[in-house]
């Protein structure tokens, strides 16, 4: 994808995550409303012609929950009814999940998990003290017609030994068809990360990293970023959905 049109399907994104979260709208809103944000509009077809490169599998690390949280929506800042929310910084992340001829995905269950605004995963072995009872840890979106998803969360933070990063996994059905990591485009600790610094292929290491854009109009500092997931073409994988 072009800067241009990667920055205007930012844009849009950024336009609808604004309109969503704009302070009258309702929290049943959200919900109703979430396929279609990350979404509306978000990829011209064809955009994604350049960037058919298979997301590279990273490990799925010690950290997947060992408990769900009691809610388990995309909206990571907010559990269920709650007012508080979690402490950091507001992030959007949304994009497609695509097949490896660039076809959407749909109805493929994106999950994500990562730290709260003070390195601490949603389990019972995470190290780092005590949890952030607002941040929600974990999240699950099954994608729309067109592959989208889309979360709302904090920005990741660093813990001890690893850059910032979120855990994706994508099933379709019952199966797990992948399990990645996703960076920050230009996060200095990048470069002394063992784990992102192990996919060797360059065009596979840049795919995961995303660039966080700031949100316009926002008055919080939200920030805003794209993450198309490619999945590979394994043996294993079901047939593609017409
Ligand atoms: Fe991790």
């Amino acid at each position: 994808m072009s800067s241009r049109a990667a920055a205007a399907s930012v844009s849009r994104l950024t336009r609808a995550a604004a309109a969503r979260f704009a302070p009258d709208n309702s929290r049943r809103r959200f919900l109703q409303g979430a396929g279609a944000v990350g979404a509306a509009g978000l990829f011209a077809p064809g955009a994604f012609a350049e960037m058919l490169t298979p997301t590279p599998r990273q490990t799925e690390g010690p950290f997947y929950p060992d408990h769900l949280p009691l809610d388990t929506d995309n909206d990571l800042l907010i559990i269920n009814d709650g007012i508080t929310p979690a402490v950091g910084e507001v992030t959007h992340v949304g994009g497609r999940v695509l097949d490896a001829a660039g076809n959407p995905v749909r109805n493929a269950l994106v999950e994500i998990w990562q730290v709260d605004g003070r390195g601490v995963y949603l389990h019972s072995q995470s190290g780092g003290g005590e949890r952030d009872a607002n941040f929600q840890g974990y999240g699950r979106f099954l994608t729309n017609a067109k592959g989208e998803y889309y979360f709302r969360t904090i920005r990741p933070v660093p813990y001890p030994g690893r850059t910032p990063h979120i855990h994706f996994a994508i099933s379709r059905g019952e199966r797990r068809v992948l399990t990645t990591q996703m960076y920050i485009k230009g996060e200095p600790r990048n470069e002394r990360d063992g784990v992102l610094r192990g996919i060797r292929d360059k065009r596979q290491r840049e795919s995961v990293l995303v660039d966080l854009k700031p949100l316009p109009d926002s008055t919080i500092g939200e920030v805003a970023g794209e993450f198309n997931i490619v999945l590979g073409m394994t043996p294993a994988d079901p047939p593609r959905e017409s």
